[in-house]
């Protein structure tokens, strides 16, 4: 028998069986004991088993696990939409739940469509996106998304979608200098509008930081504002991905808080119930929501299980305990601190090019020529080396390959618990500076003898 868990070559082959978890550490069936560095995938935002998630989410399955969205509304539902759209500054006006982050591009795709539908604008029905970008496993969202091993498979049944640059201050198109670069890429986004016919184009979606297609990239200052201004004047919706970036990992509940722009549709999902329960959702603001009301009425999209009583109570309470405990502020300032000191601790490794993002969500980028930014090659298989060591000596962490052209790139990110405490801060430093030391040390001797 195999269990299919859908591990794409992390390459720990026998996958220990995971029995607890406490804060920022589970426990696995041996009574091993990891420290979750990585949040998982930037999912878990309050680490684990924490009480107050629990004893709310077990009270509303006392009470009703569901009411279907089609016959009943519910408190927890109704609380979760005022706090995220509170949470939001107030520049979206609907909430569309769904169980996830693909669910909830997906929606954002269709809720662009439906907004031309409504306006009888039916040839706006073209999608563009990012090099290095990722939105998801459901077929519309890894239409729009580029990473080459995820869709190798699927090639031939894609949306056909246009690609622009990835936003990636590390890596820039030659000769565009770091304070150039917002301004080429919208500038490259305007001609690409152009040439597909602006009439044809409903929507560019991105990721405000970018995180396992690139590693944790953030886009450049003044990067947002200016593509924002290119879709107004083409009429084309922004649509903000921040399923792994959002809900206070950057140290601003939406990242685009930062940029002080707000996208016409933004997408969340991982920490906004912490782990706890799947939930996503896609947020509309009043501009694209009013055509498809006076037009429509109803979204034409959504599911069995969006809305899902449960998993909105488990929204609330860990949307509450993160205000209450104003970890978001945390996260800000100490996620600066971590960073620097993450930076300042791998900076006797040649081969660590970048340490980078915001808030806990960090990316370290590792190149076997700092000066070129020469990649290693992926058959050397790093990043995955870096992550398997670490997990041996306890420490979770989320190795990505593949950031630079879609096959070659190491990356690691880290995005912590927002209630991590220092002294697991420093162990998730200590651990991940001896994973990388041991596995180019490793790398070293294959290449000596
Ligand atoms: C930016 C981004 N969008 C969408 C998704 C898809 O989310 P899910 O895996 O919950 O479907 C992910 C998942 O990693 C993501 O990082």
């Amino acid at each position: 028998m195999r269990y299919i868990s859908g591990v794409s070559g992390f390459g720990i082959e026998n996958l220990p069986r995971i029995v607890r978890g406490s804060g920022s550490y589970v426990y696995d069936a041996a009574g091993k004991r990891y420290l979750d560095g990585s949040g998982g995938p930037a999912v878990f935002s309050l680490g684990h088993g924490h009480p107050e998630v629990n004893a709310a989410i077990a009270r509303q399955l006392g009470d009703i696990a569901f009411g279907y969205r089609f016959t009943f509304t519910s408190e927890p539902l109704e609380e979760l939409t005022r706090t995220v759209l509170r949470l939001c500054g107030g520049h979206f006006k609907d909430v569309l739940f769904s169980a996830g982050g693909s669910e909830a591009v997906e929606s954002a795709l269709k809720v662009a469509l439906q907004h031309y539908a409504a306006r009888r604008l039916m040839k706006k029905r073209r999608f563009i996106s990012r090099r290095r970008s990722w939105h998801g496993n459901t077929l519309g969202a890894l239409s729009v998304s580029d990473f080459t091993e995820r869709r190798r498979d699927f090639e031939g049944s894609l949306l056909d979608v246009a690609f622009v640059a990835a936003a990636n201050g590390y890596r820039p198109p030659q000769g565009i200098a770091p304070g150039e670069l917002a301004e080429h890429l919208a500038a490259e986004l305007e001609r690409t509008i152009e040439a597909l016919g602006p009439d044809t184009v409903a929507a560019f979606i991105f990721e405000p930081i970018v995180g396992a297609a690139g590693g944790v990239v953030p886009a450049p200052q003044g990067y947002a504002r200016a593509v924002q201004a290119v879709c107004k004047k083409y009429d084309v919706l922004m649509i903000a991905d921040e399923v792994m970036c959002g809900s206070g990992r950057s140290g601003t509940w939406r990242t685009l808080e930062f940029d002080d722009v707000a996208a016409d549709i933004m997408c969340i999902a991982k920490g906004l119930a912490g782990g706890y329960v799947p939930l996503g959702a896609t947020l509309v603001n009043a501009r694209v929501a009013e055509p498809i009301h006076a037009a429509h009425g109803a979204y034409q999209t959504g599911h069995t299980f969006s809305g899902h009583t449960a998993a909105c109570a488990a929204g609330v309470a860990v949307q509450r305990i993160i205000e209450r405990d104003a970890l978001i502020a945390r996260v800000r300032t100490s996620g600066a601190a971590f960073q620097a000191a993450l930076r300042e601790r791998l900076a006797r490794f040649d081969e660590v090019g970048d340490v980078r993002g915001r808030g806990y969500f960090i990316g370290v980028e590792l190149v076997r020529d700092p000066r070129t930014k020469a990649p290693f090659p992926r058959a050397r298989a790093l990043s995955y080396d870096v992550g398997r060591r670490a997990f041996a000596d306890g420490l979770i962490c989320y190795p990505c390959a593949g950031n630079v052209d879609g096959i070659d790139g190491d990356s690691i990110i880290l995005a912590p618990p927002y209630n991590a405490s220092d002294t697991e801060l420093e162990e998730i430093m200590t651990r991940l500076t001896a994973a990388i030391e041991a596995a180019l040390t490793a790398g070293r001797c294959i290449l000596e003898h």
